[in-house]
C-alpha cells in the first residue's frame, strides 16, 4: 500500500521571512484559508515571539483553521514557547515547533554552546513545551552538517522528552540527494525510539537540489516534507510544494507514496502567493510557470493533438488550470464576478468585493476585454491593502524631453489634503520625490518593477516596489492603465504597509 506523506507548509514562516515577501495580516489570513483548501497537513503560521505582528497573525490563523494543524516556531527558550502557546492555544490542532542547531559551526559560533549544553537545552525545551501541547516538533537546525552520532543522541533525547516529529533541516542547501537519503536511513537505524516519532525533512535550494533532496528523503523513509508554495524562502528559497506534490502524484508507481493535497488547488494557490508577495514565478518554472504546459514547437503540437501523452506527463487540469471560462465585460453582473474571484482562490468580504467590482466596472469601460489577469491584478492592487494612512487624491505632471519634469501630488492624510511639488528625472521619479516630501520619513527605494498585465495598447500596467527603512524591506503594488498612477499607488501602498507593520503615523 502507498505510504502517506504529510505536507508541512511554511510559506507563511520561512517563505515570508525572505526579503520583500512580508505580508500583512489580511494577506496572511487569505493565504492560510487557501492553504487549508489545498489540504496541506500543517501550516506554519509564523514565529510568534519574533514580533507583535507575527504573534497576532499566528493567533488569528489559529482561530480560523478548521481542520489543519497550525504551528508556531520557537527557539529552545521558555519565553518563545510561552509566546507560541499563547498564540496557538485556541487552535483546533496546535503544534509547537522548537528548533536548535546541532552542527559544530552553529554550536560554536552562533550559539556559543557546547554539544552537552545543546543536548540539555533541547531536551528541557521539549519537556517544557510538552506540558502545554501534545504535538511537539523538534528541528535540529543545520542537521545535514551535524555529526551523525551527536544528531542521533539529540533526536533520541527529544523523542524521549515528548517530540512526536523530528525534523532534520538542510538549512544551508548543502547536501546531495544520496547523502540526505543516507542521513534519514541512519536515523531510522540508529535512533532507538524513532518508531515514536515522524521524520520530517526541510530543504533549502542554494544548489538547486531542495526538491531532489526531499524526494530522496521520502524514498529513504521520511514521513513529512516541509515546503513553500512557489518555493519562496530565504536566499534561493525552500523546497517547492507543487513540485514535490506533483512528483508524488505523477510518479506514484515509483515512490509508492502519496499525500492528501488537492492538486486542483495548486495553480490558484501559486497565483495567490505570487500576487500577494510580488514574487513573480519564472515562465519556465516546473508545474506553475506560464510555459509549463505550453507547446510551441510544431512537432510537439502535432503529437499533443494526436495524443496528449506524447509530450504531456500530467494535464493542466490536474493542477486546476485550463477550465474554459466566459469572458467578463461591462455587462457582467456581480454574481458572475464573485464566482470568478472565488475561482482564483480569493474569499473577499462583501465590502472588498464591492470595491473591486467598482474598479472592474471602470476598467471594463476602458478596455474591450477584461481578462482574468486584469481582475487578479485589481485584487492584488487593493483588496488586501493595509489601512490607507496616505491615499492618492490627484496628481498633475508637467513633462517633456526639453523641460524639467515636475509632479504635483495631492494626498489625503488623516482627513486632510496635503500637497507637494517636486522635480525629477521623469514623471515617476518626480512623483515619488513629491510623496517623500509629504510623508517626511527616511525611505530608500530598493526595488521597482513594471509589467504589462496583458497584451495590447490598452493593457494595465502593474508596478511592484520595495522600500527600505531601518534595514527592513516593505513591498507595495499598484495597478492602473496609466503607469505613472500605478507607480504612485504602488509607492503609497508600500508606505502604508510599512506604517502598519511599524505601527506608525
Ligand atoms: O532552515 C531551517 O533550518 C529552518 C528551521 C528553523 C526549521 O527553517
Ligand atoms: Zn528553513
Amino acid at each position: 500500500m502507498a505510504r502517506s506523506i504529510k505536507i508541512f507548509d511554511t510559506t507563511l514562516r520561512d517563505g515570508e521571512q525572505s526579503p520583500g515577501c512580508s505580508m500583512n495580516l489580511n494577506e496572511k489570513l487569505e493565504v492560510a484559508a487557501q492553504l487549508e483548501l489545498l489540504a496541506v497537513d500543517v501550516i506554519e503560521a509564523g514565529f510568534a515571539i519574533s514580533s507583535p505582528g507575527d504573534f497576532e497573525s499566528v493567533k488569528a490563523i489559529a482561530g480560523i483553521l478548521k481542520n489543519t494543524t497550525v504551528a508556531s516556531l520557537s527557539r529552545a527558550l521558555t519565553k518563545d514557547i510561552d509566546a507560541s502557546w499563547e498564540a496557538l492555544k485556541a487552535a483546533v490542532s496546535p503544534r509547537i515547533h522548537i528548533f536548535l542547531a546541532t552542527s559544530p559551526i552553529h554550536m560554536e559560533y552562533k550559539l556559543k554552546m557546547t554539544p552537552d549544553e545543546v543536548y540539555e537545552s533541547a531536551v528541557a525545551a521539549v519537556k517544557y513545551a510538552k506540558k502545554l501541547c501534545s504535538d511537539i516538533e523538534f528541528s535540529a537546525e543545520d542537521a545535514s552538517r551535524s555529526d551523525a552520532d551527536f544528531l542521533h543522541r539529540v533526536l533520541e533525547g527529544v523523542i524521549e522528552a515528548g517530540a512526536v516529529v523530528v525534523n532534520v533541516p538542510d538549512t544551508v542547501g548543502y547536501v546531495t540527494p544520496s547523502e540526505y537519503a543516507a542521513l534519514v536511513r541512519g536515523i531510522k537505524q540508529q535512533v532507538p525510539n524513532i518508531d515514536k516519532a515522524m521524520i520530517s525533512v526541510h530543504c533549502h535550494d542554494d544548489l538547486g537540489l531542495s526538491v531532489a533532496n526531499s524526494l530522496a528523503a521520502i524514498e529513504a523513509g521520511a514521513d513529512q516534507v516541509e515546503c513553500t508554495v512557489n518555493g519562496i524562502g530565504e536566499r534561493a528559497g525552500n523546497t517547492s510544494l507543487e513540485e514535490v506534490v506533483m512528483s508524488l502524484a505523477v510518479r506514484k508507481d515509483y515512490y509508492q507514496a502519496g499525500c492528501g493535497v488537492d492538486t486542483k488547488q495548486i495553480y490558484r494557490t501559486s497565483r495567490l502567493i505570487s500576487g500577494i508577495t510580488g514574487m513573480r514565478v519564472q515562465a519556465n518554472k516546473a508545474i506553475v510557470g506560464e510555459n509549463a504546459f505550453a507547446h510551441e514547437a510544431g512537432i510537439h503540437q502535432h503529437g499533443v493533438l494526436a495524443n496528449r501523452e506524447t509530450y504531456e506527463i500530467m494535464t493542466p487540469e490536474s493542477i486546476g488550470l485550463g477550465e474554459n471560462k466566459m469572458v467578463l465585460g461591462k455587462h457582467s453582473g456581480r454574481h458572475a464576478f464573485e464566482d470568478r474571484i472565488k475561482s482564483f482562490g480569493y474569499t473577499l468580504d462583501a465590502e472588498k468585493l464591492d470595491a473591486v467590482f467598482e474598479q472592474f466596472k471602470v476598467l471594463a469601460d476602458k478596455k474591450k476585454v477584461v481578462s482574468d489577469k486584469d481582475i487578479e491584478a485589481l485584487i492584488r492592487g487593493g483588496a488586501f491593502a493595509a489601512e490607507e494612512v496616505y491615499r492618492l487624491d490627484r496628481y498633475v505632471i508637467c513633462a517633456g524631453n526639453t523641460i524639467t519634469t515636475t509632479s504635483t501630488v495631492r494626498l489625503l492624510h488623516q482627513g486632510e489634503q496635503v500637497e507637494e511639488v517636486a522635480s525629477g528625472d521623469g514623471p515617476v521619479n518626480a512623483s515619488l520625490s513629491a510623496i517623500n516630501k509629504l510623508v517626511d520619513v527616511d525611505i530608500e527605494l530598493v526595488g521597482y518593477q513594471i509589467a504589462a498585465v496583458t497584451e495590447g495598447h490598452d493593457a494595465q500596467g502593474e508596478v511592484n516596489v520595495k522600500i527600505k527603512r531601518d534595514n527592513k524591506v516593505y513591498r507595495g503594488g499598484g495597478v492602473s492603465t496609466d503607469i505613472v498612477e500605478a507607480s504612485i499607488l504602488a509607492y503609497l501602498n508600500a508606505i502604508n504597509n510599512m506604517l502598519q507593520l511599524q505601527g506608525g503615523q
